[in-house]
């Protein structure tokens, strides 16, 4: 289920040849559609788990208008929640955040609290993980809250990279950075994150289950990756960096991961942070030329 108000239907081209996939381009704030979808769809055979990934992505738009991330990153959690009840559906796998835990000096780990986000998406994301383990207690059976950092890759809809290569587009001459490129995050490469869900679903074995997935080291500075989005996209350009050392409201600049639980668990990442922007700015480029 997906409205596609931010995803693309030409990013599923590979899924919808599949006779195994089937997407409904539904809203899950339409809740007495979603149930019907989920009724008929639960004839051919009854569904043993729900991934919950639907949110606003947008942070920056979320801070602006907190209503969007109430209605998109919330009550679809909340909504999704419901149609699980009603069709009897025991597990569900969500998409959570590193923007849930706020600003730490620290590595975060799953055990830190309290916790205290600095954006409204992070605040709806500890939000739907709190549902989430209320629902645990009344009706779903297992549970696993997945804490994606940054995530890199082919056919991205947003992010830093992808605002990047979409400003070099427009104008080859000048990539303007957001903050002072001081900002150090994760990136973990798509490829890597689809393998440490799959991985955590079928080896996590608690009734709730909560796992950071990132890399192990202490992450890739923005400078970084303007500069090699540059290199390989418009060599010419000049980097303007727009200075302070947050890109926007609401931006953590600094964070690191504790992956050690997931390590324990028995999954680590292929690549490192600047492995995985480097593959990514190459996909991304070659995208952009086709
Ligand atoms: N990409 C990252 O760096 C990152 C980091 C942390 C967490 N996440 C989480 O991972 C998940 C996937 O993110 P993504 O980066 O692929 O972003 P995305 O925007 O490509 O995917 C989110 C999808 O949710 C859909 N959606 C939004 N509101 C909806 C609604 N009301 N009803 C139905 N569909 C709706 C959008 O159309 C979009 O396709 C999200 O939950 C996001 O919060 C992503």
């Amino acid at each position: 289920l997906d409205n596609l108000k931010l995803g693309r239907r030409d990013n599923l081209t590979g899924a919808l040849s599949n006779p195994r996939f089937e997407l409904h381009v539904l809203d899950l704030n339409d809740l007495a559609a979603c149930q019907h979808t989920a009724a008929e769809e639960s004839q051919t055979g009854p569904f043993d788990i729900a991934w919950h990934l639907a949110a606003n992505s947008d942070i920056r738009a979320g801070t602006s208008d907190p209503d969007i991330d109430l209605r998109d990153t919330f009550l679809t959690t909340h909504n999704l929640l419901k149609v699980l009840r009603r069709q009897a559906i025991p597990r569900l796998a969500f998409a959570s955040s590193s923007a849930i835990y706020g600003e730490h000096p620290n590595r975060l780990t799953e055990e830190m609290g309290p916790l205290f986000p600095i954006s409204n998406y992070g605040a709806m994301k500890l939000a739907s993980e709190a549902v989430i383990s209320a629902a645990l207690e009344s009706f779903l059976q297992q549970v696993w809250i997945l804490r994606f950092p940054n995530v890199v890759g082919p056919r991205a809809t947003h992010g830093a990279l992808y605002d990047f290569a979409s400003k070099l587009r427009e104008k080859p001459a000048e990539l303007e950075v957001l903050g002072d490129g001081s900002q150090e995050k994760p990136y973990l490469h798509v490829a890597d994150l689809i393998d440490a869900m799959l991985f955590i679903v079928d080896h996590g074995a608690e009734r709730l289950n909560c796992f950071n997935i990132g890399t192990a080291d202490s992450g890739t500075t923005v400078r970084y990756l303007a500069e090699a989005v540059v290199k390989r996209m418009s060599p010419v350009a000049r980097i303007r960096y727009v200075g302070g050392h947050k890109g926007w409201v609401g931006d953590v600049p600094k964070f690191a991961y504790s992956i050690a639980k997931l390590a324990k668990l028995g999954w680590v990442p292929r690549l490192t942070s600047d492995q995985a922007l480097d593959r990514a700015v190459e996909e991304i480029a070659a995208q952009t030329a086709r």
